[in-house]
This record gives structure tokens, C-alpha cells and sequence, in this order.
């Protein structure tokens, strides 16, 4: 009935919503996954930065972008003058999806389902924190925002406007700037990045 829908959404702050979400059987990732790696940050932001899914490093820890990606966004976000601890970093999905290579756990996608079933908590989360902005980092956080009309290419570097929600500003994901072998291509694309998370800095 609606009594459980009504539990859920009564969330005054972010550890109340966490403690929900810890319990979450919204799609099938919870049944490998570690445990649930909810978003962090202050109570109280100007800046949303949401990503796209937790990956080993972060599955282990439960936090968000602790790993590889997490230490470049740390650098990028510090050249372009954005104060990680200010801002409230979360995913797009919250539980690790991954395929195990002998000893490893591979990265996985989220599927379009399982974005649409965790931007629930997303959605949840941006309720109570009514940021100034959001910061899509790539097209799964994107998607979760936007739905899947909106593309990265075209807008990336944009900050656009829906309807009676916080301006998204999109950008790539940094796992993106790990994969890119051309040595001068990586630095182009970390430039445009920096550059993109300084219009964050700008709009605030
Ligand atoms: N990549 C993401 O999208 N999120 C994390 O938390 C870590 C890596």
C-alpha cells in the first residue's frame, strides 16, 4: 500500500534518507554489491556533483569517488577553484555493478532500468538539499537528470534549466580522462573539463 511510499519520502535530512536507502531492493544490485555508497557532503550546498555509479575502491569504503576517478576529481575540482568538502558528491546509481575477472571486479554500466529505479534517491536527495546547481558528470548522470533525450556531446559545457529543478551543468566523468591513451588528447580533454567545473564557480 502507500504506507511504504509515505515512509520513504518523510526524509528531513540526508542521514535519514541514507538510512532508507541502506535498505534499498529498488533493482537487483544490491545482491552483490558490498554495501550502499550514498552521496556526502555538508548539510547545507551550493553544489551537487553526481556521478555516475561506485566502483571498487568505493564499494569497500562506502564513499563516493574515493578511487582513481575520485583522486583526479579531487585535482580537477581543486584547479578550477571548487572546494570538494563544500559540495555534496553523489551517484547516479548507488550500488556497484560489476562482472568478476579471476581476482578483479570490472566495472559494469548501469542499464537505463537501474538508473530510473536509483534517480528515486537522486531525486530525494535533491529535494532536501535544493542546491543553486547540479554538475552531471557524464551520460549516466546525465540521464538520471535529464531522461534520456538529452545527449552529452551536444550539451556538454552547458548548464541547462528544467522545469522546477536546480540548473544542471554538464560535463564529462573523470573515468573518461583515464581511458584516453593520446597523451595530448588527455590533456585537451582535462583542460575542457577544468574548464567546464569553473563555470560552477562562475554560477554560484
Ligand atoms: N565513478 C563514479 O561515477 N562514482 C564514484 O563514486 C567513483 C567512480
Amino acid at each position: 500500500g502507500p504506507a511504504l511510499a509515505l515512509d520513504v519520502a518523510d526524509a528531513e535530512n540526508i542521514a535519514e534518507l541514507r538510512h532508507q536507502a541502506e535498505g534499498c531492493t529498488r533493482c537487483d544490485l544490491y545482491r552483490h554489491a558490498t554495501q550502499i555508497v550514498f552521496g556526502e557532503g555538508p548539510g547545507t550546498v551550493e553544489i551537487v556533483l553526481v556521478g555516475e555509479q561506485p566502483g571498487d575502491q568505493e564499494d569497500l569504503t562506502g564513499r563516493p569517488f574515493v578511487g582513481p576517478a575520485g583522486r583526479l576529481l579531487d585535482r580537477c575540482l581543486d584547479e578550477a577553484g571548487l572546494d570538494r568538502q563544500r559540495c555534496y558528491v553523489t551517484n547516479a546509481v548507488k550500488h556497484f555493478k560489476f562482472t568478476p575477472r579471476g581476482k578483479r571486479r570490472l566495472h559494469s554500466k548501469p542499464n537505463a532500468g537501474e538508473i530510473r529505479r536509483c534517480a528515486w534517491w537522486l531525486g530525494a536527495e535533491l529535494n532536501i538539499l535544493q542546491p543553486k546547481l547540479v554538475v552531471a558528470l557524464g551520460a549516466s548522470a546525465l540521464y538520471a537528470l535529464l531522461g534520456p533525450k538529452v545527449k552529452l556531446t551536444p550539451e556538454r559545457g552547458h548548464i541547462l534549466h528544467p522545469a522546477n529543478r536546480p540548473p544542471v551543468l554538464v560535463t564529462i566523468h573523470p573515468s573518461y580522462l583515464l581511458r584516453i591513451r593520446d597523451e595530448a588528447d588527455q590533456r585537451r580533454q582535462r583542460r575542457d573539463f577544468v574548464s567546464d567545473l569553473h563555470k560552477a564557480v562562475e554560477f554560484r
